[in-house]
């Protein structure tokens, strides 16, 4: 079964512009997003790659690391980085993995098991399905994937949503509501009673039905 919320994100060992990693100790006590791409040199990844530098620091806030992946080796990471810089106006401050036996994009089900040879023949149209986005919490569980179409360049700024709403989780066991963004009203979440919410919330709560119970972000 492919990877899902809840699992154990696989930890591996990686080649990277920033040296060797371990996955799963470059992660430490914060969050993570892995996010993987078909190929260097490509238009819809160059703005990718440079949109995540430009808004690097709002991960940092959230005490989460970013990394990106292709199956690309480090030579064209480092080439490409400098045509990131100069066309998106931010260069590449995050590690990019250089995947070239695919034992990333194995692991995370994001190629066939089988996948094998020269990485630099392989076209993008080949690695379609190395558009992902895994968040990874600090117990290394895997919190959010996503899957993108390769000619879709994906909203960065709603994986910084869902680590608003999950790290929000994490504290204070309330739930967002849809099209939530940072300061708007949660939900308490199921698994608090109405006795626990009424200690947590002595001002009460908006109900409009018995199971919707929605407060101020706390
Ligand atoms: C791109 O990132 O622009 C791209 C990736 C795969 C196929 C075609 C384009």
């Amino acid at each position: 079964m492919a990877l899902t919320i809840g699992d154990t994100a696989p930890d591996f060992e990686a080649e990277t512009t920033e040296g060797p990693v371990n996955f799963h100790d470059w992660i430490g006590d914060g969050w993570a997003v892995m996010f993987s791409h078909p190929r260097n040199f490509t238009p819809v990844c160059t703005t990718e790659l440079g949109y995540m530098a430009s808004i690097k620091p709002e991960f940092d806030k959230r005490n989460t690391k970013i990394i990106g992946l292709s199956v690309d080796p480090i030579e064209n990471h480092e080439k490409w980085a400098d045509d990131i810089a100069a066309t998106q106006g931010t260069p590449v401050n995050y590690p990019l993995i250089a995947d070239t036996n695919y034992n990333v994009a194995k692991l995370y089900g994001m190629l066939p098991a089988d996948t094998e040879g020269d990485p630099t023949e392989r076209t993008p149209a080949q690695n379609s399905t190395l558009r992902n986005v895994f968040v990874v919490g600090p117990d290394k569980k895997i919190k959010l994937v996503l899957i993108y179409p390769m000619t879709t360049g994906r909203n960065f700024d709603e994986v910084l949503r869902v680590i608003d709403s999950l790290q929000l989780t994490a504290n204070n066991q309330v739930a967002t509501p849809a099209q939530w963004q940072p300061g708007d009203d949660v939900i308490i979440a199921g698994s608090v009673s109405d006795e626990e919410a009424k200690e947590r919330y002595p001002d009460g709560w908006e109900s409009p039905r018995p199971y919707i119970r929605m407060v101020p972000q706390p």
